[in-house]
């Protein structure tokens, strides 16, 4: 797997982003400065164009499709846990999507809110910023809270992932 034109859709990928070789990366996708894309997430815009702003990450197996009615935006340091499904329109800046996490197509996850571990987000959601949704299908559980215990964690996890946006270009090797 790597990184895919598909006709004219030709990925715009910021120099400083890394994506890894075992990712997928197709067609009408924009990705912005130090994002990093880890082994198998599929970012795959062939149906509707996908844009990914600074300081994200895609972690592992987490899949981002777009829709022919709207482009799929994602903001500057959005968290994107492992296995998460996202089919959104708009996902604003300093959002968390928890692991496993659902986000049902045309969705829109506003400012700092946080989509909890295994959370289903119906089509119709446009979540409060600051807020966390969990469960399925996904309710508003609480306040998330500049100092709440679990943003805190994510933001050391979006720093480290920042991080190794330089050190897997230099360090990662294949061992024979
Ligand atoms: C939503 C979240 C912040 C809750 O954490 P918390 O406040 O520490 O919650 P607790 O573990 O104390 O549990 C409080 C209650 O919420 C429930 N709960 C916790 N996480 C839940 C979830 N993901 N979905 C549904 N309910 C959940 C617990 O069962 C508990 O219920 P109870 O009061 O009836 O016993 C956390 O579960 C979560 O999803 N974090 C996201 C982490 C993330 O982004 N991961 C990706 C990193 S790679």
């Amino acid at each position: 797997m790597t990184v895919y034109a598909l006709g004219d859709l030709v990925p715009e990928i910021d120099k400083t982003a890394y994506i890894h070789p075992q990712a997928s990366v197709i067609g009408d996708v924009k990705i912005g400065a130090r994002v990093f894309v880890a082994p198998m997430a599929s970012i795959r815009g062939d149906r509707g164009r996908i844009e990914i702003g600074d300081e994200t990450n895609v972690q592992d197996g987490a899949v981002i499709h777009s829709d022919d009615k709207f482009v799929t935006r994602i903001g500057n340091r959005v968290n994107i846990g492992h296995n998460a499904s996202i089919h959104s329109r708009l996902i604003e800046d300093n959002v968390g999507i928890g692991m496993g996490a659902v986000l049902m197509v045309g969705s829109v996850v506003a400012e700092g809110a946080l989509i909890a571990n295994a959370a289903l987000l119906h089509p119709s959601t446009k979540t409060e910023p600051y807020k966390i949704y969990a469960g399925v299908p996904a309710k508003l559980m609480r306040d998330f809270a500049k100092d709440d215990p679990a943003r805190v964690a994510i933001s050391k996890y979006l720093d480290w992932y920042i991080e190794i946006t330089w050190r897997y270009p230099n360090e990662l090797r294949v061992i024979e």
